[in-house]
């Protein structure tokens, strides 16, 4: 009986092993895997959250629903995991209207545009207002709030999404053919990699907006988390977070983060809080490290690499408390800050600025990595 019983054990084993082997990558003998998980259903489409785990148990759920990063678990110094994101327990907490873009995938063009207008070759476009008389994160219906495509890459390390926004789409020219990749690495690395095509000249912005708290649900607020920004100047907004189109020093003043500094050492002195574009200090096209944040307490340390030419560093600064988060959890002002890797707001009417014009032919393309670690 006793040998029959393991008999059977080896053969599950060997069964789970082989079924493993399948969907697995392994890494110095360890594993990644993809699990999938149903997230509800939103008119005909079902909404799945996949979860990536790297070999040191580290994982990054992500929902086909707007592309939307719903967890980070990373471990502390005492290697005990937490979740750095915020966000909903389900998908009705994400549809609902006052979701403040929690991990969502941000375009076709991320932050604001003046009164949703631009001129190209002579024609002006309007865009859907939704931020004041202007249009934010790609408008009233943004690439946040459609389903994507989902696929889970070879090696199960990475999920594809695609989607195409139609010509006219929230005013935007061009049917846009958008791809992110989103990658958990053996270096405890969050990659995510941007495409995008189009078949007409059009503006292309595209962002990650994940709400970081790095003490894994411990602190309320981020103000003592500290944030070190590789930028020399920021570009000077009006009341409403549009450009005026000059692009002061940081230096001694409250917009330095040259030098890590904790959040809330200077925020009193700017209006609101910190919601603001810094230009960043680049060498070249390359990915380079252009930003920091470092949680003494739990000893939790993000570093942002991208290629893009700019950093909104907004701290929550609209969050209010009346939101119900994961586990219950209400979300005060300033319970997180997000690093979102952008051209800057208003690209197509600042002749100045970064291009942001997409033509027939060419390829947007972009990476930004969020790398954590402990120290
Ligand atoms: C961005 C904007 C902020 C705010 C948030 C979402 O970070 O810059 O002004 O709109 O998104 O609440």
């Amino acid at each position: 009986m006793k040998k029959q019983v393991n008999l059977l054990l080896l053969a599950t084993v060997l069964f789970t092993a082989a079924c493993n082997s399948n969907k697995t990558n392994e890494v110095s003998g360890m594993k990644f895997t993809i699990t999938e998980k149903s997230f509800g259903v939103l008119g005909s489409d079902a909404i799945t959250q996949y979860t990536i785990t790297n070999p040191s148990g580290m994982q990054v759920s992500i929902l086909n629903y707007g592309g939307t990063v719903t967890n980070i678990l990373t471990p502390d110094k005492n290697n005990q995991m937490g979740d750095v994101v915020l966000g909903f327990d389900s998908l009705s907490g994400y549809l609902q209207k006052g979701n403040p873009y929690f991990g969502c995938l941000v375009g076709r063009y991320g932050n604001r545009i003046g009164k949703g207008q631009f001129t190209i070759d002579g024609k002006q476009y309007q865009l859907t207002l939704n931020d004041h008389g202007n249009t934010l994160h790609g408008g009233l219906r943004g690439l946040d709030k459609v389903v994507w495509k989902a696929a889970k890459e070879m090696g199960d390390s990475s999920i594809r999404l695609t989607y195409t926004s139609p010509d006219g789409d929230q005013g935007f020219p061009g049917n846009l053919s958008v791809q992110v990749t989103y990658t958990l690495t053996s270096a405890n690395e969050l990659q995510i990699h941007y495409k995008a095509t189009t078949d007409k000249t059009t503006p292309v912005n595209l962002t990650n907006h994940c709400y970081f708290n790095l003490s894994g649900g411990n602190d309320s607020t981020i103000l003592a988390q500290e944030v070190m920004i590789a930028a020399d100047k920021f570009t000077e907004v009006d009341s409403l977070l549009i450009p005026t189109g000059k692009l002061p020093d940081v230096k001694g003043t409250p917009m330095d983060f040259t030098s890590a500094k904790a959040i809330g050492k200077d925020i009193a002195a700017v209006k609101g809080g910190y919601d603001h574009n810094w230009v960043l200090n680049r060498k070249g096209n390359d990915l380079e490290k252009i930003a920091s944040a470092y949680d003494k307490t739990s000893g939790r340390l993000m570093e942002v690499f991208t290629t893009e030419p700019g950093l909104q560093f907004y701290t929550g600064n609209f969050l209010d408390g009346t939101l119900h988060g994961k586990n219950g959890k209400t979300y005060v002002q300033h319970a997180a800050f997000c690093m979102e890797t952008q051209h800057f707001p208003d690209g197509p009417n600042q002749p100045s600025f970064p291009n942001t014009l997409l033509k027939p032919g060419e390829t947007y393309e972009s990476k930004t990595v969020y790398r954590f670690s402990v120290k």
